[in-house]
């Protein structure tokens, strides 16, 4: 039986171990340098052993793979020092904070013959799946656009903290919602090469610091004093080989009334189109029948969505772990979704359209 370890046991880390334990996958030891993570984590996870160093936890011939749960910048590192010891990795997102960073792990994961399994845990959720499905079965013809978005009315997670401190995050929404939203629809796309970027950010509400009026926080309670240096909202179009187009949203705070712009993945194909919310539990798909609009609503089993994405997602690392093989979301994938989101930031900050390498 294969097992695993959690580096990171913070909102997230916490979250990972749940679902692999609740799929069967043991978690042996955790690791986290904060005595209130790891507190908050050893009262959920009481068996699991709480190591006083990652050398420690790495060391262990007992822990097959690692979650690596940890801000954004500490992604390159963590993986590439887990893989050089010899652990499968299944790596939160975003894969890295820039593109050379993500090349680093893929090479260290080559180098050491280990693999990493990307946490897009967003196409696992069933109506992403099943729209996936469809389109790759051709119900939906060729897909020539698809939008998608995420956006929050007050949602700057952590004021101050690493999310909105650049140089730990890499980015505001974009590379946090973003990677997201832009996995989900090269997914359902079939992964095609990103080619250009023309996108646009914007900081209005965290940068206000103490002005910045909420209601609740993630990842909070706001410090105050710390840094905000990252966009609120971001949006982009993307343009891929063979023409399709992506348009991307990705926001943290907006003046927006509640509920007036739905969140989610809207894909037009030639054959059918749907939109839907990431969690939805039905799926409508436009399509033509008998030479007349027709509606198609497949069944699929969703009584509670985000729950069934992540156990699939620690059952695809557990079946990783046991018979190999290639990952269900890819280093190369977590890459290209990398190359893009470094793309449109270097688009917004020169104002043009700009290619993706
Ligand atoms: N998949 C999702 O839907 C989802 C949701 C939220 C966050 N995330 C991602 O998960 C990661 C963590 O986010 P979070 O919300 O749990 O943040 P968090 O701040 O709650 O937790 C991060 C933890 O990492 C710990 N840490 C810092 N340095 C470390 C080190 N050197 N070794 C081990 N642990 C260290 C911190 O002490 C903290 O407990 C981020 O990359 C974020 O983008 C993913």
């Amino acid at each position: 039986m294969k097992r695993i370890g959690i580096i990171g046991t913070g909102s997230i880390g916490r979250v990972h171990a749940h679902h692999a334990a609740r799929v069967g996958l043991p978690v042996v030891a955790a690791w986290d340098p904060k005595p209130a993570a790891v507190a908050a984590f050893q009262s959920e996870q009481p068996k699991v052993e709480l190591e006083p160093s990652l050398e420690r936890l790495l060391a262990r011939t007992d822990v097959d793979g690692v979650v690596i749960a940890v801000p954004n910048d500490l992604h390159e590192p963590l993986a590439v020092q887990s893989l050089k010891a010899g652990k499968h990795v299944l790596l939160e997102k975003p894969m890295a904070t820039s593109v050379a960073a993500c090349d680093r792990i893929v090479e260290a994961a080559k180098a050491c013959g280990r693999s990493v399994q990307m946490g897009f845990v967003c196409r696992r959720m069933p109506a992403v799946e099943m729209a996936a499905s469809m389109a790759r079965e051709g119900r939906l013809g060729a897909i020539y656009h698809v939008k998608a978005s995420m956006y929050r009315r007050r949602g700057v997670p952590g004021l101050g903290g690493w999310f909105t401190t650049k140089a730990r995050s890499g980015g505001g929404p974009l590379i946090d919602l973003g990677v997201h939203l832009l996995d989900a629809a090269l997914h359902l796309m079939g992964h095609p090469r990103v080619l250009r970027a023309s996108g646009a950010t914007y900081s209005t509400f965290g940068r206000r610091m103490k002005g910045y009026a909420y209601t609740d926080m993630w990842a909070g309670p706001p410090n105050f004093t710390g840094t905000c240096d990252v966009e609120d909202h971001a949006t982009a179009l993307l343009r891929c080989e063979g023409g399709a187009t992506i348009e991307l949203n990705a926001t943290w705070a907006m003046n927006i009334p509640d509920d007036s712009l739905p969140d989610g993945l809207a894909v037009f194909g030639d054959a059918g189109g749907c939109r839907f919310g990431l969690q939805d539990r039905r799926l409508t798909v436009a399509t033509e029948a008998h030479g007349a609009p027709a509606d198609l609503t497949p069944y699929f089993k969703a009584d509670e969505p985000g729950k069934q994405a992540w156990d699939s997602q620690a059952q695809a690392f557990q079946k990783l772990l046991e018979h190999g093989g290639e990952p269900i979301a890819t280093a190369a994938q977590g890459r290209a979704v990398q190359a893009a989101i470094d793309a449109i930031y270097r688009s917004a900050g020169e104002g043009r359209e700009v290619e993706v390498v």
